[in-house]
């Protein structure tokens, strides 16, 4: 399986779009779109336990391909989560249904020298597995995106032991342990690299880094502990990509980037990917030579809305943002009582716009 060939890539909007070409129509995928709003997906959780699916090529894989099989979107995304790397780290990761997340031993800076780095990428390996698998039963219909968190986000949940909703535990490592959180995210984003360069080894065409938490800091500190790991991770897999002889677009997306909006463009990213509090039209007038391709960004909510009314929302965003260098998607993940109805609408809606 690892020496075969992948076969062609049949869709290929996205990379298009990504490196500033034109495609024939505007890219659509959706973060989660594999979650629990799809009946197959709850159906196949009855049996296993999330990070059995994650863990398990086949089931990652065959999670993965849910979407594919049900909407015409324009790309899939590697079924996993952020939170695999601290598990390999050592940590104690648990998904309980209607909470979500939960670490049982939250980090602490006494119990940061515990965490097991050495062979951390061989642990997360099977992550490598299913890309590869997928890229198979993909066929090449459409890219395959690999992901991580970027290391402000992994560290507020290994901080936070689960989600926060102020992360004012993980902040107040920011101003009473500045060492070590500078340390520990150091540290996250060597990880983070090397993972994302075995993803692409694997067979991930695009990559995208998730900094969930950013609403939680303001520019100072954003400054100082995020952005600086956000644009080294993008640096150093470029020259790796470059010493590998690949080259895959890299995406970001930022939940909470109103304050630097007019930085987006000097990430090293070529994907950005916007929450949808920014308004289109403000995000481009920030990024006059955009010389980045914006990704985004319709309230998650918005899928509730009337068939009619959605439409008319996802015309209008697309007409805000421009048609230039723009890959569709939601501000966030989509929700689990999403209609699938809706996320069709959502989907075709893109796809009728002319280009
Ligand atoms: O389809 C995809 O986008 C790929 C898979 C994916 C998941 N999580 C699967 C998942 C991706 C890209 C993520 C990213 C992720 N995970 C982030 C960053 C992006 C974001 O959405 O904020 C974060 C912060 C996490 C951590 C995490 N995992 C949380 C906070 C939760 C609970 C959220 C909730 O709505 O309850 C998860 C659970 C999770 N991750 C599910 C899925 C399909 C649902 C798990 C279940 O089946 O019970």
């Amino acid at each position: 399986m690892q020496n075969k060939p992948f076969p062609k890539l049949v869709n290929d909007r996205i990379i298009k779009v990504a490196k500033g070409e034109t495609p024939d129509k505007l890219p659509v995928w959706v973060m989660r779109q594999a979650g629990r709003y799809l009946p197959e997906y709850q159906e196949l959780r009855k049996n296993n336990s999330f990070f059995d699916i994650c863990q398990n090529p086949e089931l990652a894989c065959e999670a993965t391909l849910i979407p594919i099989r049900r909407f015409k979107v324009d790309a899939a995304i590697i079924f996993s989560d952020i939170l695999v790397v601290p598990q390999a780290l050592g940590m104690k990761v648990k998904m309980v249904p209607g909470v979500g997340p939960v670490i049982t031993d939250p980090l602490t800076v006494e119990s940061m020298t515990k965490l097991n780095v050495e062979g951390v990428i061989s642990r997360l390996q099977y992550v490598g597995d299913a890309i590869t698998l997928t890229r198979h039963r993909l066929n090449g219909e459409v890219p395959l995106f690999g992901f991580a968190g970027a290391p402000w986000t992994l560290m507020c949940y290994m901080v936070e032991g689960g989600t926060s909703k102020t992360m004012s535990k993980a902040k107040k490592w920011l101003y009473c342990h500045p060492d070590a959180a500078t340390q520990l995210m150091d540290m996250l984003a060597e990880i983070i690299t090397d993972y994302l360069l075995m993803q692409i080894k694997s067979g991930a065409q695009i990559v995208q880094v998730f900094d969930t938490c950013v609403e939680h800091l303001d520019r100072e500190l954003y400054s100082k502990y995020g952005l600086p790991q956000l644009k080294r991770i993008a640096s150093n897999l470029k020259s790796q990509m470059k010493a590998c002889k690949i080259e895959v677009p890299l995406a970001v997306y930022i939940k909470g980037a109103h304050f630097f909006v007019d930085e987006l463009d000097s990430l090293g990213y070529d994907v950005v990917s916007i929450d949808w509090t920014i308004s289109p039209g403000y995000a481009g007038g920030c990024l006059h030579d955009k010389n980045v391709t914006l990704q985004g960004n319709l309230d998650p909510c918005a899928l509730y809305a009337p068939k009619e009314k959605l439409i008319e929302m996802v015309e209008r965003m697309i007409a805000d943002f421009g048609t230039r260098r723009l890959i569709v998607n939601l501000g966030h993940g989509v929700y689990p009582d999403t209609d699938p109805e809706a996320f069709k609408t959502f989907v075709d809606a893109v796809h009728a716009v002319r280009l």
